[in-house]
């Protein structure tokens, strides 16, 4: 059967409906591929689409804003959405998508525990004094998977409360579409790195795909928060993926020095007008930071434009 004839996608909300929706797919021998992504789709989201159509029989995409991964500081609240508008994007991709999972509340187990918020209010569930949003809310979801190693530098560093709340939410993800394969971007470097040690770590049998990283004409990494920069302040981004191309070519040139190549994108960042977050050459694996680029790497790079912060790296094989 032509994916492409049927009046797709179908839209599921809830999560046991979901469930035999997978496991009637599988019973018809089809393999499943998942996209998780939390909406306001871009031609990033689109491409990961494309990978998982390649990869699997029926293509599953997530939509779910995922107040788990928010600190109650960050931006859950102004995340930018369109739901009518990523159906329409969704309908024409080639070969269509089968399903759009729409949970409204994902952590909505249907007994609520009264006050079972643990760590609701400022508790030290966050690890480090930080709760998320979903710990605000007091939804009396207890059970968090952490990734111990991978999710402390870089992005953890900063977001304590992000890579506990993604770990979450994916996971949760595979117990409810169990797809064999899920695909993921690789512009998300570290978070794409966690999944597949936490697949790896827990024994999902499920393939975990990193795909590269998809840019605008001009070389900014498309985001969905992109939306939120000024002209200006999307001009002056371009200083990042200029900066990091710069640096790739440097080695290329037998630059290994990683604290002379961090300088210089730290410096044409800074002059652009971005604060940085961090700016880090770390091995493809591990994510440990290096000195020396002597085995294959990833340049990473988080910065803030005005109130946006943007993510971009570059890998760098030798
Ligand atoms: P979101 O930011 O919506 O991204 C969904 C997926 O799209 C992620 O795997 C991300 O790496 C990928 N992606 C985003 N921009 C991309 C680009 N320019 N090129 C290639 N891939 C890109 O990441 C999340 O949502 C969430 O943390 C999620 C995994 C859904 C868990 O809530």
């Amino acid at each position: 059967m032509a994916p492409s004839t049927k009046v797709l996608p179908l839209v599921i909300t809830d999560k046991a409906e979901m469930r035999e929706w997978s496991r009637s797919a599988r019973r018809q021998g089809k393999t499943i591929g998942l996209v998780p992504t939390m909406g306001f789709l871009h031609e990033g989201h689109l491409s990961l689409v494309l990978e998982a159509r390649r990869r699997a029989d029926v293509v599953v995409v997530s939509v779910y804003v995922n107040p788990g991964q928010f600190a109650p500081s960050e931006d859950l609240s102004t995340y930018p959405s369109d739901f009518e508008g990523d159906l329409s994007k969704l309908r024409a991709v080639p070969g269509g998508v089968d399903v759009v999972f729409h949970p409204h509340d994902l952590y909505d187990y249907g007994q609520r525990e009264v006050g079972g918020g643990v760590g609701g209010g400022g508790g030290d569930s966050g690890g480090n004094g930080s709760v998320s949003c979903l710990e605000e809310k007091s939804l009396g979801h207890e059970t968090w998977v952490r990734v111990d190693r991978l999710e402390k530098g870089m992005c953890g560093k900063s977001r304590p409360v992000f890579f506990r709340g993604v770990a979450t939410v994916v996971t949760k993800l595979f117990n409810i579409v169990e797809p064999d394969v899920g695909v993921f971007g690789k512009k998300d470097y570290q978070q794409w790195r966690i999944i597949r040690r936490l697949v790896r770590d827990l024994d999902f049998s499920i393939q975990v795909i990193g795909s590269e990283v998809v840019r605008d004409h001009d070389g900014l990494a498309l985001s969905s928060r992109n939306v939120h920069l000024s002209p200006e302040e999307r001009e002056k981004a371009l200083s990042i993926s200029r900066s990091l191309s710069r640096a790739k070519s440097a080695t290329e040139k037998g630059q290994v020095d990683c604290q002379n190549l961090k300088d210089s994108v730290i410096q044409a960042i800074q002059e652009a007008g971005g604060k940085i977050d961090y700016a880090e050459i770390v091995d493809q694996e591990s994510l440990e930071s290096v000195e020396e680029i002597r085995s294959p790497v990833v340049f990473c790079v988080a910065t803030w434009f005005g109130k946006v912060r943007l993510i971009d790296n570059i890998e760098i094989d030798v």
